[in-house]
């Protein structure tokens, strides 16, 4: 369905203020040139608008280069709203922004954010059906989950005197939220050794119980000596000057925005550990939301997600040989994809 309404237009803001209910959105459409954007709704309380902007356009972008990477016919979008101080009118707020989503007639495709929930999405779907994550279509939180497992194991193998076996692994797992539960699932059942933490300590209590896992602090988890070390929290945790504190072979998790700003991933890049792009990693979520939504079954949606390890591979084989940062070598590969061969050089 969304895969009917392919325009090339590129690069559009819409704001959305509505006093009655408090509503102050932004909808950022990165490049609509693959298909209709689809991108989720971030409900946070920014310092100010033109924050709340710049995080929507940055963020839009990041899902232009996901979908490309992940080989999904979507365009580039996300939105904002600027949490209301009051929030007891949440139904009002969302039937307001689901109401500004179906202005756009079906070029941007919500889904959940940081700070919005499946019934948020239940709610816009009264008003709209260009809304994703709903209780009926499903969480795609596992589908996450699935394809950084299988991303781990790419880094495992691309660590050459590393076994692409998960029963010889030791993973270092940060957040034990919908996400990285699933995955220790899924490392768990393939034999690995976890190490965890979570802010929550009613997580890691459970996840020493169901997985064995060890747990450290949240300070700690950065020191731990293991094979992958799998960010699966709050995006920014890689920054340049905490680099030298990682004992890990290589920084492979679920996070947004895990490199606080480009530098670090030169510098994750110059300490030799192996950095798999968030983005790429992270697509399996985008994926299922995807695909489902054009009715494919889940045995293709499981193939796909699955094809994320093939493509990791692919990126380590390019890094292999020019010894350039993983980091650049993915935003090179989803330019490629979006705007044809060499756009770097074209621009510079
Ligand atoms: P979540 O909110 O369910 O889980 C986050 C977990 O991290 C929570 O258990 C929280 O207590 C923990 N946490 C927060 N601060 C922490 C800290 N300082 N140290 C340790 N743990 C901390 O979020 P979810 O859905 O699991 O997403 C995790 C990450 O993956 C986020 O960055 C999200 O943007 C990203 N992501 C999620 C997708 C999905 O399908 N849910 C898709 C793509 C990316």
């Amino acid at each position: 369905m969304f895969n009917e309404m392919k325009t090339s237009r590129t690069g559009e803001l819409h704001f959305k203020s509505d006093p009655s209910t408090g509503l102050q959105a932004v909808i950022a459409l990165h490049d609509l040139s693959r298909g209709p954007a689809l991108g989720g709704c971030r409900l946070f309380t920014y310092s100010n608008t033109d924050a709340a902007i710049q995080d929507a356009i940055r963020l839009a972008q990041g899902m232009s280069y996901k979908a490309a990477l992940a080989g999904i016919e979507q365009g580039g979008g996300k939105s904002v709203i600027l949490a209301p101080k009051d929030m007891t009118n949440r139904e009002q707020l969302f039937l307001e922004f689901g109401r500004f989503v179906d202005s756009l007639g079906g070029q941007y495709i919500t889904a959940m954010d940081v700070g919005t929930q499946v019934a948020d999405m239940d709610t816009m779907a009264k008003v709209t059906p260009h809304v994703s994550c709903t209780s009926q279509s499903g969480d795609p939180a596992p589908y996450t989950a699935l394809g950084v497992f299988h991303s781990i194991k790419a880094s495992l193998k691309a660590c050459s005197d590393l076994s692409d076996s998960l029963a010889d692994a030791h993973i270092a797992v940060q957040g034990l939220g919908h996400v990285g539960w699933n995955l220790c699932q899924l490392l768990h059942e393939a034999g690995a050794r976890l190490t965890v933490t979570d802010i929550d300590a009613q997580k890691t209590q459970l996840a020493t119980q169901r997985f064995g896992a060890t747990v450290v602090s949240p300070e700690d988890i950065y020191s731990v000596v293991c094979d992958v070390f799998s960010p699966c929290g709050m995006g920014g945790v890689i920054k340049t000057d905490m680099v030298n504190q990682l004992r890990c072979r290589s920084v492979t998790g679920a996070a947004n925005n895990q490199l606080a700003n480009p530098e670090a991933g030169l510098a994750l890049s110059r300490q030799g550990i192996l950095y798999a792009p968030d983005y790429l990693v992270n697509a399996g979520g985008l994926i299922y939301a995807s695909l489902s939504h054009s009715g494919k079954p889940i045995s293709e949606i499981n193939k796909r997600v699955q094809g994320i390890e093939q493509t990791l591979s692919h990126l380590y084989q390019r890094h292999n040989s020019s010894g350039e940062p993983t980091s650049l070598i993915a935003d090179k590969m989803a330019e490629d994809i979006l705007y044809g061969p060499d756009y770097q050089q074209r621009l510079s």
